[in-house]
């Protein structure tokens, strides 16, 4: 039995970071001088699993033979590929540039579309002849080939799926092999930056002829209870042997602090050649949780003997926990309502680019976690395997994605195999895989497939029930659901065989509540709001898609996407709507590609929370003000640095989990504001009073008195397109009105229109005519002085394509703030008045009348010094250890220079090296490998890697002419 017979969690997490773990470390294979990996894994019985991401050779291109060896029986090889360069796995090719800029930014003007190839040479044990030799694939993209000495042993054909590949048939033991895989991502669809390459990790398995399948246990929880638990385990057992195989399969279930908790020993005969399930049951008694609160972890591990010979073992990590989506009430997980604060987040590392690295994407969810954050959706791919794994030990629960728009834009070439058969093939894949992940809560079968959400071709409804069926086959145990975004194929039918509908941005889930009452519904994505870190601009927008002409986007958060929302929005809408489970907002962090608004300029995206390398915009902390409700947080923006604006006017604005704050400038009080609640919100004096007019749409639901139910989520809208449409309402009595606010459904400059009055109903006035095509966004409001108890809107003139549809029409006493940004005095505090002068402000946080905490905003001086902080001061010497360090400017008093942009250079000494660098500016085309980065507003990152190698420390050097030099040390350890 190999070293694993002692089991335990601490042994499972042991296996995932040998995995981890260097190539050179990892015990069981070694690199050679020469580069040859050699697989030394022991003798005694059962697998041994190994790293296989050292020692690569990478080409760009095609590369005519490079699958090709002169025969098994020579230690070197006809094919010369001394010259290319040596890689370490996970790679992207691409990420190293260098961007065009000339192309649009929608996969991040770097160059990964094309073919790469990739060598390896490795030597197998003499002593393991007989056994069984495979290669997993996390993920390459795209379209893999994989050759073994020459022969095609495998391929794949979609870049985000994790794949195994049998190579038994092709190796020889004791003598030199060559694996050469090919990449081509020319085919390969996408709509952000998708890498190129061996872009996830590569282990390889030996193991005996008779062995726990690929992905072959399936571990459940069908009955939990505060006492005990039942854990069913299924195993599959593969016989490759050509005699059949009699064996006896015992599964030990071990608690979350390593101890046997129960056990079960049954035995079965394997045919040769086939394969057998193995049903197991097992009781554990007083169970503890897996929760966001406390994700706790069992392992059940799988001994395969034959005779008194372990053959084989697995181990297999699960959670006990019990979850289901409600139709009403959300998400329930251990039987409480736990609202999901998730994020979307694309697979790409920033800076990184596409290589998986476990440390980085640990450091993304820590982030992410820091911020509230207790949901993820893995838009819009299978993640790397890691990702689950730290959801799993971190507490985080997953909507687990297989695919984009497979209609379109997704890895598959339109026209090639039917989706019936690549989607089988695919979740097959996906769902085997990812099953025993605690965190994985739902299972999506693609996001926004606008040909299927409407029916094209007439058989959606099938497809989705196939695709869907295909999912419950391989695990019943989870819902089945899509990422949708038109409302209107609701009434298509598509959606009836789904368990849950997740819906982006809008409030576009209201059709679904509608039809399917009994479904739960998720808000897949929202806010798509966009920030560049550090950049401020005046006066501040308008409206939410007023963007500045400066390339960037203003971070005072009042701009988003215009299919979006702002937070705030979100924010109040999940509060009323609490049959929703929760929103993910788009996205966590900013990634390569999909540059909206600046498309065609920039090559990172603008929708993040926290910039491309990881630095948070002030919606970080609006966001952690709000889902995090019991931690301090006080934040003040922007920054205090406006030589310009002396005299003139800066807002400020303070994002607390307070409820008030007070704001001081070089001491003085600018007056203390509160957050305000529902109750404190003007009420419309038309909401909910009789309303009435010649048209409505109702078969979509647009009724009458939707336009003043006081939602602005839904609307009145009249039958057809043409004018001399009319609404009206009757607030009972007459009344003074100072202000008529109109919410349309398009923006307000599409429509032309009168508002009359009446106090009798019989006489008349007009009190209002908009006969132009003024007014942004879909808010306009009218000061008016008039007494009335009718008023009534009929539309003049409409813009081509609009109808005349209002999602609230309101009638107030006095002025009031009824625009779009209204809703922010809930969640934020703004002192829009501020007039500049340089020095200090504070702000000063109180929650229920006692302070909670301040936050101080300075003016800084002219740059002095560099300043390095390292988000860590030990790194493992596995090779794939990082350490981010934050690179800032400060004057003489240590305040940082928000405005900075001096170029930086970077020395190391020691045994570590540049990784990446980057500084969160979606315009940059600066390289990300280099040994120097300008700052961003006076900040950037520097991403070092700790070498494969002993212990020693490591040195770094930060200069730049004119400012004092900063240096920093790191501690570089043997992995314990
Ligand atoms: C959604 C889409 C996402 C992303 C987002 C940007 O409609 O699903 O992938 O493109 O828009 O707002």
């Amino acid at each position: 039995m190999n070293h694993r017979t002692t089991l335990s969690i601490a042994a499972i997490s042991m296996v995932m970071s040998l995995l981890a773990l260097g190539c050179k470390s990892s015990g069981m294979a070694g690199a050679n001088t020469t580069g040859q990996s050699t697989l030394t894994s022991s003798s005694s019985a059962g697998r041994a699993v190994a790293n296989f991401n050292c020692d690569w050779k990478f080409a760009k291109g095609n590369q005519d033979g490079a699958e090709a060896t002169d025969g098994f029986d020579k230690l070197t090889t006809s094919f010369d590929d001394s010259a290319w360069t040596a890689v370490r796995l996970p790679h992207d090719w691409a990420i190293s540039g260098p961007f065009n800029p000339s192309e649009n930014g929608y996969a991040g003007k770097l160059p990964w579309r094309g073919v790469g190839w990739y060598r390896k040479t490795f030597t197998l044990n003499k002593a393991d002849t007989g056994k069984r030799v495979y290669f997993d694939f996390d993920g390459v993209m795209a379209f893999p080939k994989v050759y073994v000495n020459g022969q095609l042993a495998g391929e794949w054909d979609y870049g985000y799926m994790s794949f195994r590949v049998d190579a038994t048939p092709y190796v020889k033991f004791g003598q030199a092999n060559v694996i050469a895989v090919r990449a081509d991502t020319r085919r390969h669809g996408t709509r952000w930056y998708p890498g190129a390459g061996i872009y996830r990790k590569v282990i390889m398995t030996i193991c005996e002829p008779v062995h726990v399948a690929h992905w072959g246990t399936f571990v459940t929880t069908p009955e939990v209870s505060n006492n005990s638990a039942t854990v069913r385990v299924r195993s599959t057992i593969e016989n490759h042997l050509d005699t059949e195989s009699k064996v006896s399969v015992e599964v030990v279930l071990l608690d979350v602090d390593g101890r046997q908790a129960a056990a079960v020993k049954e035995s079965e005969t394997i045919p040769a050649g086939g394969s057998r399930e193995l049903d197991q049951s097992l009781v554990v008694a007083n169970p503890r949780r897996w929760d966001i609160t406390s994700p706790k972890l069992y392992a059940a591990k799988t001994i395969v003997r034959m005779g008194d010979k372990v053959v084989d073992a697995d181990i297999t990590a699960f959670g006990i926990r019990t979850f289901c989506f409600t139709a009403d009430d959300g998400f329930h997980l251990n039987g409480r309502r736990v609202q999901l604060y998730g994020v979307n987040l694309h697979h790409d590392l920033g800076p990184l680019g596409a290589a998986f690295n476990r440390r980085a994407m640990e450091r993304q969810l820590e982030i992410m976690r820091d911020m509230g954050v207790n949901a993820l959706r893995t838009s819009h791919n299978p993640p790397a395997p890691e990702v689950l794994e730290l959801c799993d030990s971190m507490g985080i629960v997953v909507w687990n994605e297989c695919f984009d728009k497979w209609d379109d834009t997704a890895d598959r070439p339109r026209g090639a195999q039917p989706m019936e058969q690549h989607g089988q093939r695919q979740l097959r894949n996906f769902v085997m895989r990812d099953r025993n992940h605690p965190s994985v809560v739902l299972w999506s079968i693609g996001n926004e497939i606008a040909d299927i959400e409407t029916n094209r071709s007439g058989n959606a409804p099938e497809l989705v029930k196939f695709l869907g069926d295909v999912v419950r086959e391989h695990d019943g145990t989870r819902p089945v659901g899509m990422g949708c975004f038109i409302p209107s194929g609701v009434s298509q039918g598509v959606l009836d065989s789904l368990d849950a509908t997740g819906w982006n941005y809008a409030r576009r889930y209201a059709d679904a509540r509608q039809r399917y009452p009994d479904k739960p519904i998720l808000y897949s994505e929202s806010a798509s709001a966009l920030s560049t870190r550090g950049f401020y601009e005046l006066p501040l927008p308008q409206e939410k898609t007023q963007y500045s002409r400066g390339l960037q986007v203003d971070s005072y958060d009042l701009n988003s996407a215009r299919w979006s929302d702002i937070p705030d929005v979100e924010f109040q809408l999940m509060e009323a709507d609490r049959f929703v489970a929760g929103e993910f907002v788009w996205t966590g962090f900013d990634y390569l590609g999909e540059p909206t608004p600046f498309n065609q300029e920039a090559r990172s995206s603008y929708f993040g929370i926290v910039d491309l390398c990881g630095i948070p915009k002030d919606r970080f902390f609006l966001y952690r003000s709000y889902w995090r409700p019991e931690t301090t947080t006080v934040h003040i923006l922007p920054h205090w640095n406006w030589p310009d604006r002396i005299g003139k006017n800066v807002p400020v604005f303070v994002y607390t989990n307070g409820d008030s704050a007070e704001l001081f400038l070089n001491g003085k009080s600018l007056g203390r504001r509160t957050k305000i609640s529902r109750s404190d919100e003007p009420v419309s004096l038309a909401k909910g009073k009789p309303a009435k007019s010649g048209y409505e749409e109702s078969d979509k639901g647009n009724m009458i008195a939707h336009a003043n139910d006081g939602n602005r989520f839904t609307r009145w809208c009249a039958s057809d397109g043409s004018v001399e449409q009319w609404w009206q309402v009757d607030l009972e009595e007459a009344q003074p009105v100072r202000y008529v606010s109109i919410d349309f459904e398009k923006e307000a400059k599409g429509y032309q229109y009168r508002i009359d009055v009446s106090t009798d109903g019989s006489a008349w006035q007009t009190i209002v005519t908009k006969n132009d095509w003024s007014g942004n966004g879909t808010c306009i409001g009218h000061e008016v002085d008039v007494k009335a108890r009718f008023l009534r809107i009929e539309f003049s003139q409409l813009q081509e394509g609009s109808w005349a549809s209002i999602r609230e029409f309101g009638v107030y006493p006095e002025k009031v703030d009824t625009s779009y940004y209204a809703v922010t005095d809930r969640y934020r505090l703004r002192f829009n008045d501020v007039v500049y002068e340089p020095g200090e402000l504070r702000a000063v946080a109180y929650k229920d009348g006692k302070e909670i905490g301040q936050a101080v905003m300075r003016t800084a001086g002219e740059p002095a010094a560099i300043r390095l902080t390292p988000d860590r001061s030990e790194l493992a010497v596995t090779g794939e250890d990082l350490c981010f360090v934050l690179v800032e400017a400060v004057d003489e008093s240590g305040t940082p220079c928000p405005l900075a942009d001096n170029l930086i250079r970077f020395e190391i000494d020691g045994p570590a090296e540049i990784a990446a660098v980057g500084n969160g500016n979606p315009l940059s085309l600066e390289p990300f490998q280099a040994d120097s980065r300008k700052l961003f507003f006076g900040k950037a990152m520097l991403i070092l890697r700790a070498k494969e190698g002993g212990a020693r420390r490591v040195h770094i050097t930060a200069t730049t002419d004119g400012l004092h030099a900063a240096e920093v040390s790191l501690q570089c350890r043997t992995a314990r």
